[in-house]
């Protein structure tokens, strides 16, 4: 089976968007049920003989890394020299006689050792919509990342072979696309809760989608990281009491932790204090590994009902809330067990808060570096559409 069968089956899945008029590239993100890891898959090689490699989608990467084994024509694949403009720009660059490296972190944590790769240039393809055409195969184009061997992928759902690199930084998939196409550097996530959902580079579009309102906030890119100010936290319209200096650091924006990580006070003013969870007669908490706070569903068969959850960020000129949907906010664990889908990350983690995946799904979030901003649906749950296709 060639490249470019894979290519077709990839354009079918996507035949129900409707089509913008502005040029966008598109690729599909999956998620991987068992794990909750999100994936993309990049089409490595030629256009006639393209690898997919599905990559695991982050944030803080700065240089894509992958099992180059998955890679089947050596074709189009070149070393990266030592002395090149390249090789000198990848921050944990290194050099083994001429070829460059990378030092290669792991998203995943635990696991502290950091092995080194190759870094290698090969070609890339992704998809274009452009004009109200249908989404075609663009050109494809120089891609720089590094290779890694398969024992370095731990941690990783099996259909996983590398990370896609979105950080701030100088090299990451997004940037070096954005470029090389000569579009606005932005690229927005619409992280699907079950089946696929979008990556886009450029603008986006997302057809009858693009209607629901946008709000944006201003981002800040700290080492590596993306962090939003987060001024305050609501439930059901009332501010929680929290000490300021616990929201000065801003909130990080993972696409790898799946359940947004508060610090142990800011966790316990939201589970403790006001934030409701009324699903049945029966509402003394119960533990569960992640969660603190779980209620076993009553027989009552009443409606869940659960608090509205916002967090208050510094707009254009006024506070702009982030509204939390209840299916962000809660996650059944089992048939007749609902938790907080939130998690205790104690009293001094690095960063007071990390928004993760679950808390993202069903958003359309575009991070737009041209303007330094992140702009943020309403939860698509309320427009009746959400992120998959
Ligand atoms: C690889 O990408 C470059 C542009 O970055 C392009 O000029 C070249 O034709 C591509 N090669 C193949 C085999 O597709
Ligand atoms: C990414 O690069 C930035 C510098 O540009 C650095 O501060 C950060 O630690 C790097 N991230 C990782 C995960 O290596
Ligand atoms: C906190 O940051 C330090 C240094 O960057 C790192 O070694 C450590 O693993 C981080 N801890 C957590 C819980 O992420």
């Amino acid at each position: 089976m060639g490249g470019v069968t894979h290519l077709i089956v990839f354009l079918s899945m996507f035949s129900a968007i409707t089509l913008m008029s502005e040029a966008q590239y598109l690729l599909a993100v999956t998620k991987d049920e068992p794990s909750r890891q999100y994936y993309t898959t990049v089409y490595i090689g030629s256009a006639a003989m393209t690898s997919p490699v599905n990559l695991l989608i982050d944030l803080g990467t700065n240089l894509t890394w992958l099992n180059c084994r998955k890679i089947k024509s050596l074709s189009t694949l070149g070393l990266v020299t030592c002395k090149s403009s390249t090789c000198k720009s990848i921050p944990g660059n290194g050099c083994d006689r001429n070829t460059c490296l990378y030092r290669q972190p792991r998203p995943l944590g635990k696991n502290t050792v950091v092995t080194t790769g190759r870094v290698v240039q090969d070609n890339a393809t992704i998809f274009t919509t452009e004009g109200g055409q249908p989404v075609h195969i663009a050109p494809s184009r120089r891609f720089t990342f590094s290779c890694a061997v398969d024992k370095y992928l731990q941690g990783m759902a099996p259909p996983i072979a590398g990370v896609l690199a979105l950080s701030p930084g100088e090299f990451p998939f997004w940037r070096q696309m954005t470029s090389a196409f000569n579009v606005i550097p932005k690229f927005s996530l619409c992280l699907p809760s079950s089946r696929y959902g979008y990556f886009f580079m450029g603008t986006p579009s997302l057809g009858g989608k693009k209607t629901v309102p946008m709000t944006s906030t201003t981002l800040k890119i700290d080492s590596g990281k993306y962090l939003i100010s987060v001024r305050s936290i609501y439930v059901d319209g009332v501010p929680l009491t929290l000490d300021p200096s616990l929201l000065e650091g801003g909130a990080q924006l993972s696409t790898v932790v799946p359940f947004t990580v508060l610090q142990t006070d800011i966790y316990n003013a939201l589970a403790q204090g006001r934030l409701r969870i009324e699903i049945g007669m029966f509402e003394f908490p119960v533990s569960t590994a992640p969660f603190h706070y779980c209620f076993e569903q009553g027989a009552s068969g009443r409606n869940m009902d659960v608090s509205v959850m916002e967090i208050g960020l510094p707009g254009n000129g006024k506070e702009v809330k982030w509204r939390f949907h209840c299916k962000n906010t809660v996650e059944r664990v089992l048939e007749t067990l609902i938790c907080l889908a939130f998690v205790d990350g104690g009293k001094k983690p690095n960063e007071s808060m990390v928004i993760g995946t679950h808390q993202l799904q069903d958003y359309l979030v575009e991070f737009d570096l041209s303007t330094t901003q992140m702009a943020l649906c309403d939860p698509l749950i309320l427009h009746n559409t959400n992120c998959s296709t």
